[in-house]
């Protein structure tokens, strides 16, 4: 059995921001915009540009800029507080990842008692519609613009957790390059790799399907041939186009068929030690899919081949390999550290990590089943 969930409505393309505005005015009266403050204070930025179009459609709207890398439990508490207080009746998110996945927090907490954690962490535990969500993407990695998937860190555990759900779907995504052009090279290595992870692991997971494998496939050439351009130059529309499109494929993609390792140990990595996500990701996506590689290894070649492999006359498991040099030689052209221990990470927070990853709901779709002592040699293999 497959299921494929999206948003109903996606706009991609220069100029669609404009399209917030009558999007809005469909939904309700009043958005609260969830952003971080660095787009909150930027001249004609994202932001700006949102309140022009809510402004021009009549739409009401009050700000809640608080958002922080891993958006907190604290940062979905301050935003439901203000959402309550103007008496707001739409979600309008500004950002990447972090923005999107507060603003579903915030509708989550906004139309469920209890708490978060304890009450609706993992799969289909919501049980009300949430507010309308219009998702204004700034960054071509996370993809939560099109997902089920909410990601939040609960500071007082210093752990992750992810609360998926249908009624988490944004009802409009929007992916506008001109609005991606401002990021600075590090963060669109970092963001592009996070989607390019998204896009392999989905491909060899467990519950891929002929859908899911045709957007993710596609996914990775994309990223193949746009990331370096992206981050080489920032104002190449084409190039931040065309990480949109992979990115959102990709976020397309494992919306449905989920991930893998990689996820369930990059989000310890966040938790435990606040690490951007893209690079958690970047760092032990090699180790893990080197691991993962005899379980699939036609699968591996395809990607190979779509990251410009040339794998004419290898064997199955060359073939296979070759998609793990140009993972590497990606991740490393783009600027990517490549070892934990370089980023802060020590030996004894291993053990600990490994037994949360274990845990993690991305863990269960991994194409090969691992034990404690795998994960912790996958982790001790990327120090
Ligand atoms: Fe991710």
């Amino acid at each position: 059995m497959a299921d494929f969930l999206c948003p109903a409505v996606n706009f991609i393309g220069k100029g669609t921001v404009a399209e917030v505005g009558p999007r809005a005015a469909m939904f309700g009266t009043k958005a609260l915009i969830v952003c971080d403050g660095f787009l909150a204070k930027l001249e004609d930025g994202p932001v700006a540009k949102v309140k022009d179009s809510l402004a021009a459609s009549g739409v009401k709207f009050a700000i809640y800029d608080g958002v922080e890398p891993n958006p907190k439990d604290t940062n979905v508490a301050a935003g439901l507080k203000i959402y309550k207080a103007e008496k707001c009746d739409i979600i309008v998110t500004v950002g990447g990842g972090s923005s999107h996945d507060c603003g579903k927090g915030i509708g989550i907490a906004a139309t469920h008692d209890g708490d978060l954690y304890k009450d609706y962490a993992g799969i289909e535990m919501l049980t009300n519609e949430l507010p309308p969500i219009i998702a204004v993407n700034t960054t071509a990695g996370t993809a939560s613009e099109v997902t089920r998937h909410c990601v939040i860190t609960n500071t007082k555990e210093k752990v992750k957790f992810v609360i998926v759900s249908w009624r988490n779907l944004p009802k409009v995504s929007i992916n506008d390059p001109e609005l991606m052009v401002a990021k600075p090279a590090g963060l669109t290595a970092a963001t592009g790799m996070d989607a390019l992870t998204h896009a392999v692991e989905c491909y060899v997971t467990k519950d891929a399907n002929p859908a899911t494998d045709a957007v993710a496939i596609h996914a990775i050439k994309l990223i193949g041939k746009f990331l370096r351009r992206a981050v080489a130059n920032g104002a190449d529309i084409e190039a931040r186009e065309g990480m949109a499109y992979g990115s959102l494929l990709a976020g397309m993609a494992f919306n449905n068929a989920g991930l893998g390792y990689v996820h369930a140990m990059a989000h310890q990595l966040g938790g435990l030690l606040d690490m951007p996500h893209g690079i958690a990701n970047a760092v032990l996506l090699p180790h893990i899919e080197r691991y993962n590689l005899m379980v699939n290894p036609e699968k591996f070649a395809d990607i190979a081949v779509a990251l410009g492999e040339n794998i004419n006359g290898l064997g199955k498991m060359e073939a296979a390999e070759k998609a793990i040099d140009a993972i590497v030689r990606l991740s490393m052209d783009v600027g990517i550290p490549q070892h934990l221990a370089e980023l802060g990470v020590k030996e004894s927070d291993i053990q600990q990590m490994a037994e949360m990853a274990m845990r993690d709901g991305n863990a269960g779709t991994n194409p090969r089943v691992g034990k404690l002592a795998d994960i912790v040699q996958l982790f001790k293999n990327a120090m």
